[in-house]
């Protein structure tokens, strides 16, 4: 893996070392994902006091592009509004890696990459129009999520 050059130090140092990898017991927000390609698996769990992003953590199985992106995620959410978090584009995410190409490049590597957002859209579309019956706030969440990639 290491000789592709997608695999950069950074993505190869979060896939050892993941950030906030873990589960929230009674999380106010559980999302379980699957990419559909390799069958990977991962969970978000997100707690949420005065309408920001206390804590978040995630858990599952994935490539090392998935458990990069998915810990690069939780870094850059933690703390934030779920305004904020709710707009969160993915091209955020992947230039924070360095991997904005996979867009153009690579549908299969696009999936690993944006598999913890698009569990981030449908958790928080489930929070608002589910938990508090608020849809409005949940806004088109859900299909962004359906139309991440
Ligand atoms: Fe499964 Fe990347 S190969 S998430």
């Amino acid at each position: 893996m290491s000789g592709d050059p997608i695999y950069t130090e950074m993505i190869i140092e979060y896939s050892r070392n993941p950030s906030n990898f873990g589960k929230i017991v009674d999380a106010h927000i559980h999302q379980h994902d699957a990419n559909p390609l390799c069958g990977d698996t991962i969970d978000l769990y997100l707690n949420i006091d005065d309408n920001k992003i206390s804590e978040v953590k995630f858990d599952g199985h994935g490539c090392a592009i998935c458990m990069a992106c998915s810990s690069v995620l939780t870094e850059m959410i933690k703390g934030k509004s779920l305004e904020d978090v709710k707009k969160f584009d993915k091209d955020e995410l992947l230039s924070e890696l360095g991997l904005e190409h996979l867009v153009k490049t690579s549908p299969v590597r696009i999936k690993c990459a944006l598999l913890s957002l698009k569990s981030l859209k449908y958790g928080i579309y489930s929070y608002f129009a589910d938990k508090l019956n608020d849809s409005e706030s949940a806004g088109n969440l859900k299909e962004e999520a359906a139309n991440l990639y």
